[in-house]
């Protein structure tokens, strides 16, 4: 029996791209750009499975040029890239990386979160300067971390690691969810469960967790920043569009808001002119779950759910168990 056919768009890393090609004839993306979708298009023609990053959008043009596609494996948690439903139709089954991202994930709010407050980026740019002429007493003031209210939106498994951190900086933490979390979860980490508007009227740091979904959608808008101190910063890890961005680039410029550190964007690659002109707001490239540990496993877990499939079974991390009948 001919081995599986496999179009990776991203040449991987050495271990998850060996583990691949005991069992796969592969077939990798190996530009420095994400490839453009026409090579797309022409490269799934003859696939059995897709890799993907969160860059590609998988919809139903993807699927209907790939007529022997059993498998679209993205190498991410978030799967707003990916048409689910379509891949669903068309019993091609979907699945995603969770978990192994969440640590990594919480450590970058939290670099994201203290570098917003302490002004980190102001006081390298002025140490690299060579103007620096010394200590003194008001010099790039931030606001203090430790002691303060913390906002979690979204408590899933990043969300609660997030939560887990702010012990150790003795913060109060609120958290706002459709779901509840078990009260031994909210006890072990010392949250609140608090709806949405108490948690943007009491919070010095809003930092958000939740998935792109239709109901995620701009969440973080006008009615939101009116609600939020002068003082509090907006920290975003999750997905771009949860965010407003003109809403936010108002409330940045009428001070309605202290600032935002920011690691997704509403139109990504493109981030407004406004906001990379602004000096209390911290941008990062979407690297969020970017440790090199983090993104092999990520590659790894991708890989795995492609040949638990091709060897019959359920992949493991599978979003559309629909899709396939075992
Ligand atoms: C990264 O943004 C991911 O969803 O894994």
């Amino acid at each position: 029996m001919s081995k599986p056919r496999v179009w990776a768009t991203h040449a991987l890393f050495p271990g998850p791209r060996k583990l691949l090609e005991q069992q796969c004839e592969a077939e990798y993306w190996e530009g420095e750009l994400r490839p453009p979708r026409a090579e797309v298009l022409r490269r799934v023609a003859d696939k059995d499975a897709l890799i993907c990053l969160l860059t590609e959008r998988i919809d139903d043009e993807v699927l209907a040029a790939a007529p022997r596609l059993r498998i679209v494996a993205n190498v991410a948690v978030g799967y707003d890239n990916i048409d689910v439903a379509a891949c669903t139709r068309r019993r091609v089954a979907a699945t995603n990386t969770p978990g192994v991202l969440d640590e990594t994930t919480a450590d970058f709010a939290w670099t994201l979160l203290l570098a917003v407050a302490r002004r980190l980026l102001e006081g390298d740019a002025l140490a690299r300067s060579g103007q620096w002429k010394g200590w003194n007493l008001d010099q790039l003031c931030g606001a203090d971390v430790w002691g303060k209210t913390l906002g979690l939106i979204g408590f899933g498994r990043i969300g609660r690691a997030v939560a887990r951190r702010a012990q150790g900086f003795g913060m109060r933490v609120l958290y706002s969810d459709a779901i509840r979390a078990p009260e031994e979860i909210e006890r072990a980490l010392g949250a609140t469960y608090v709806a949405l508007e108490t948690l943007l009227a009491e919070a010095d740091f809003v930092s958000l967790h939740v998935p792109l979904l239709p109901e995620t959608r701009h969440l973080i808008s006008a009615a939101q920043f009116a609600r939020m101190k002068p003082t509090a910063f907006l920290i975003n890890t999750s997905r771009g569009p949860v965010v407003d961005e003109a809403a936010l680039i108002a409330a940045l410029t009428e001070g309605r808001i202290a600032g935002a550190a920011l690691d997704v964007y509403e139109h990504e690659p493109e981030i407004p002119p406004a906001l990379r002109q602004m000096r209390n707001v911290v941008l990062a490239p979407h690297i969020a779950s970017a440790s090199l540990e983090t993104r092999t496993r990520m590659a790894q877990m991708a890989v795995e759910n492609v040949l638990a499939l091709f060897r019959g079974e359920k992949p493991p991390h599978l979003l559309n168990p629909e899709a396939l009948a075992f």
